[in-house]
């Protein structure tokens, strides 16, 4: 088949998809207890929608609709403050996206992205500290946020428990230091420095589990 074939037959799919969709049960409210405050959508839900949804062929910019890859983009298809009426969560809390091989949305990237378009949906960043390199409050939400999208238990590299990351660290960090092509992959954007001063630093003390 011709990639134009193939492609319209995808499209054809995901309208289907996206009609049935329209007749579901309004989707379950979250318990808004387990809601982190002040959630960051450059670092807390941006890399999650885009290592999950945002490829060539599915989510990504230049006409593929809708357009999972910027804030602007992402925000049309958000209701700020309401989350239930909001399109986007509708998305993320459906079993159909992302499609196989990926893995659905699991309840942790779901109520990051509801408590987001509860908070008003804001363009903002969380403060990076070099100061804090502990595996749980730095290493493991960087590699979950920024790589699991790609790199989850079904992958041949998966990056998703403290064995995988401790076994993988000096290629993680040789990878994502990279000027050119790094980790992660794009539409993912390249760490921050700090980031990867977090990373860094985790390993030189010794890649505890702490
Ligand atoms: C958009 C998809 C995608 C994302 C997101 C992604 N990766 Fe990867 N990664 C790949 C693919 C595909 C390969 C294997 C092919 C290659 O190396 O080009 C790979 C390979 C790797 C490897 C093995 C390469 C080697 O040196 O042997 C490591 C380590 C790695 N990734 C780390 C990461 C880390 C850490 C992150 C998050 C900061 C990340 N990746 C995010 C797609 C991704």
């Amino acid at each position: 088949m011709k990639n134009k074939e193939i492609l319209s037959i995808i499209s054809a799919i995901i309208l289907v998809v996206l009609i049935s969709c329209k007749h579901e049960s309004i989707p379950p409210i979250i318990d808004d207890t387990t809601v982190p405050s002040g959630i960051c959508f450059q670092d807390e839900v941006l890399p999650v929608i885009q290592s999950n949804c945002a490829y060539s062929g599915c989510h990504a910019a230049g006409g593929e609709d809708p357009d999972l890859s910027t804030y602007s983009s992402i925000k049309q298809l958000v209701n700020a403050g309401d989350p239930q009426n909001s399109k986007l969560y509708k998305y993320a809390i459906g079993s159909e996206m992302p499609p196989t091989p990926k893995t659905p949305l699991n309840l942790e990237q779901v109520t990051l992205i509801y408590g987001w378009i509860k908070q008003g949906a804001p363009d903002n960043s969380c403060a990076c500290d070099t100061n804090v390199f502990t595996f749980n409050d730095a290493v493991l939400p960087i590699i979950k946020r920024n790589c699991w999208g790609c790199h989850g238990v079904n992958d041949d590299i998966p990056l998703v428990t403290y064995q995988n990351i401790f076994d993988n660290a000096d290629n993680i960090l040789a990878d994502i230091s990279y000027e050119n092509n790094p980790m992660p992959k794009p539409p993912t954007a390249k760490l921050s420095d700090c980031k990867i001063t977090q990373i860094r630093k985790w390993i030189n003390a010794g890649k505890l589990n702490n």
